[in-house]
């Protein structure tokens, strides 16, 4: 019998968050991610603008236990090839019994079903990311033909050492986040990702419902200026749940971005620098963030002077689907 007949299969909607969420914190702990996901940062995913839960989501179900699940997530623009995304997992006592291979299978009939509704008539592939030391995860991407397309580093710092002086560069204004710089930080967020890999535009909608986050932190987030013109950014988030796991305060930094008319000046460098400063003083003891490893304007090697090392490798998968 395969696992669609023993199991059930169906949408995942918002009452089932915490059965998500432990199935999420097993298969976290047997893959030492040390992420902590908790039912609060996974209500998140429903009022994402990119995610349509009644299409693009499922959980496998052995009786009332939430065992596996699949999300596709599509993207804002399609040129030259939308670029959809998929993540999922299988719980460890569940594994080795080709459930995860259905997972992916559903995943890539949903991504086309989802795209033909968005894009039709364009070209899709699907792209999931797993931990390089992963061997079944690595294995299963590979028997269904995807290649490892681009490779992202896991970061972090120690906090309670010695940190890097700040140097402040000349002419430069360093703010901290309010309200009413949101759109300036959206402006200076546009267009320094236009230079990431795989970068789509954020909607509206998308820029409100990441800045809504309850993982945000103000207090640890920071505008620089050029009198009143905003050239660069760093955003900070704090995970109560991660805090609650594991004793300790990490400040998670989702973005670090300069406008191309900025660069080389060490304004990134001096906004990671206040914000770990900040961190610090309140008693967090690690950043960490995760970055591109061939960033083409050099992110890495900033961090690293900034004091990041790498913690873990994350690699991601590609298949093209819709030619
Ligand atoms: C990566 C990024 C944030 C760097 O921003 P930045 O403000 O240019 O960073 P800095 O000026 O502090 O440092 C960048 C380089 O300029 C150099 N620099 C700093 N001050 C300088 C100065 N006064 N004169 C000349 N060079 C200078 C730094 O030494 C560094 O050198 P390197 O590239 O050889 O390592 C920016 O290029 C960006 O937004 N990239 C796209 C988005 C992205 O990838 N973000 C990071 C991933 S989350």
């Amino acid at each position: 019998m395969t696992s669609q007949q023993q199991f059930d299969w169906r949408p995942i909607d918002p009452g089932q968050a915490a059965a998500w969420a432990a199935l999420v914190a097993a298969t976290e702990a047997e893959d030492r991610q040390d992420e902590h996901v908790a039912e609060q940062d996974l209500l998140e995913f429903f009022t994402d603008p990119d995610l349509d839960f009644s299409s693009g989501s499922v959980a496998v179900y052995d009786g009332g236990e939430m065992i596996g699940y699949s999300l596709v997530i599509a993207r804002t623009e399609a040129d030259p090839v939308h670029q959809a995304r998929c993540m999922g997992g299988v719980h460890p006592r569940y594994r080795q019994r080709g459930i995860g291979s259905q997972l992916l299978e559903w995943a890539e009939r949903a991504a086309e079903s989802v795209h033909n509704e968005r894009f039709p008539g364009q070209p899709l592939s699907l792209g999931g990311r797993c931990l390089a030391r992963t061997d079944g995860a690595v294995a299963l991407f590979s028997a269904h033909g995807y290649q490892e397309s681009r490779w992202f580093l896991r970061m972090s710092s120690d906090l309670t050492a010695d940190l890097p002086a700040i140097q402040h560069p000349a002419g430069v204004r360093i703010v901290g986040f309010a309200p009413e710089l949101s759109q300036d930080a959206r402006l200076v967020h546009d267009e320094a990702f236009r230079d990431h890999w795989d970068w789509t535009e954020m909607t509206a909608e998308g820029w409100a419902h990441f800045m809504a986050s309850q993982a945000f932190r103000p207090a640890y987030s920071f505008l620089g200026y050029d009198g009143d013109e905003p050239l660069g950014l760093v955003l900070g988030h704090e995970y109560d749940s991660y805090t609650q796991a594991t004793g300790r305060l990490d400040l998670y930094i989702p973005t670090v971005g300069t406008r191309r008319a900025g660069r080389r000046r060490g304004i990134a460098t001096a906004l990671l620098g206040r914000v770990m400063r900040a961190a610090a003083a309140d008693g967090f003891v690690s950043a960490t963030l995760d970055v591109d490893a061939d960033s083409p304007t050099g992110a890495v090697g900033l961090y690293e002077r900034a004091g990041f090392a790498v913690r873990d490798t994350w690699v991601t998968q590609i298949k093209p689907l819709i030619g």
